[in-house]
């Protein structure tokens, strides 16, 4: 990676190990930011796909905001220095206290996804003495064909308001003391491979915002959300810049400006869990490579049967087996991959492909496994930017009776 041994990384911070390319990170936001041209645009990158301190310094320098999901995520996003006039907070689930500490902060947009919500962001709004800037997360009912799992869009899920209902909710917003209307947002899904259901979604945001205008209500910004796939095995997505020349077309006319909120498309191919053969487990109807990572680290396999390229760092010239590559937990879901090819010793290292986003930031503790640690290379060099934790720290906040 970048010129770098991830041999040498592993042999220096153990396994299993995420490693991201500082390289890979900035040239996925510039895929982004430079296809915008002149438009005003504002990618806010979406941080739960991958929260590290490191990360979010980087995209941050880069002149990135932010989209998030909760208090958490707010106290992450100003450790590392973010401008909280670029942050956006999404998310069904708002608590008064994170409420409470996005008005202090003073962001840029609340992503408002119910009346009741909308209601209490007021309410606090007031009581504080502030105008809260608010933009509806309108569902558009459309389907991305992709994984039910990550699919957000469409009627039956359960963010967003709809679409039949937004206009009449703006119009009670714009009554509203607390609130300042800022924009229209919506996120339709994840790991979607074509334009096609972003033009569909946009096409109907269009729509309400020529109704706002002609009833006197003016928006400032068209929030698209995030969603971009990526490739991790035969995917054919559009690149970063198509997305975005893609939309731009259709947005014609419209001199809002136009924020984004990607996170696998920045983060998910500039990293790789690496990880090494505990053992080789043949048997009579399958092989196992048992591996140092499990779903613990790497939970997408086993949640939604996502294929991650699994290669081995030093390629064995002996014929391949079939394996399958597991990990050490406790569950049957623990694999990495299913029926793969692989020439393989015991003491072998393999990198788990694609694994930048929804990696570590799904992870767990599960096993009272201690979480891997993170590096980033940058300029010929691996710099630990999380470091292992032990067990002690697993169970340091716990109390016995006594
Ligand atoms: N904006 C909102 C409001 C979101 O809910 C999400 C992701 C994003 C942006 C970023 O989406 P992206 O560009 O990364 O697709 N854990 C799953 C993905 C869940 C996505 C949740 N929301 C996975 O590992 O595939």
């Amino acid at each position: 990676m970048e010129g770098v041994a991830l041999s040498a990384v592993a042999r220096e911070f153990g396994t299993p190990c995420y490693v991201y390319s500082r390289a890979a990170l900035t040239s996925a936001f510039a895929g982004f930011d430079a296809a915008f041209g002149p438009h005003p645009h504002l990618i806010c990158y979406s941080v739960k796909a991958n929260p590290n301190l490191a990360v979010l310094d980087l995209f941050a320098r880069l002149g990135s905001g932010f989209d998030i999901v909760s208090g958490g995520e707010l106290a992450r996003v100003l450790a590392a220095g973010a401008d909280p006039g670029k942050v956006v907070f999404s998310g069904v689930g708002k608590s008064a206290e994170e409420i409470g500490q996005a008005l202090d902060a003073d962001i840029l947009s609340f992503n408002i996804e119910s009346p009741a919500e909308l209601h209490r962001v007021c309410q606090l709004a007031e009581a504080a003495g502030k105008k809260a800037r608010v933009s509806l997360r309108v569902n558009p009912d459309v389907d991305p064909q992709t994984h039910p799992y990550i699919s957000t869009g469409r009627k039956q899920d359960k963010f967003g308001v709809a679409f039949e209902d937004a206009f009449e909710l703006y119009r009670e917003a714009s009554h509203l003391p607390g609130l300042a209307i800022s924009g229209v947002d919506c996120h339709i899904g994840s790991e979607i491979t074509e334009v096609r259901p972003f033009l569909d979604a946009l096409d109907r945001l269009l729509t309400l915002v020529d109704r706002l205008a002609a009833g006197g209500i003016a928006i400032h910004h068209l929030d698209l959300g995030g969603g971009f796939g990526i490739r991790y095995r035969d995917e054919q997505p559009p690149s970063p810049g198509a997305f975005v020349r893609a939309l731009l077309e259709r947005l014609r006319g419209y001199p809002q400006r136009i924020l984004l909120e990607p996170g696998r498309a920045l983060v998910g191919n500039a990293g790789v869990l690496l990880t090494r053969v505990e053992y080789l487990k043949p048997g009579d109807e399958r092989n196992f490579a048992v591996v140092d990572a499990g779903m613990n680290d790497l939970i997408r396999p086993a949640l939604y049967e996502a294929w991650h390229d699994i290669r081995p760092l030093r390629p064995r010239a002996e014929p391949p087996r079939r394996y399958e590559v597991v990990g050490p937990v406790c569950e049957s879901a623990d694999f990495l991959g299913h029926e793969r090819d692989l020439a393989l010793q015991p003491g072998d290292l393999l990198a788990v492909m694609s694994a930048g986003a929804y990696g570590m930031s799904m992870s767990s503790n599960y096993n009272t496994r201690p979480r891997p640690a993170e590096v980033m290379v940058d300029g010929g060099r691996p710099h630990l930017i999380r470091t292992r934790e032990t067990a002690a720290q697993l169970f340091s906040l716990e109390r016995p009776l006594g």
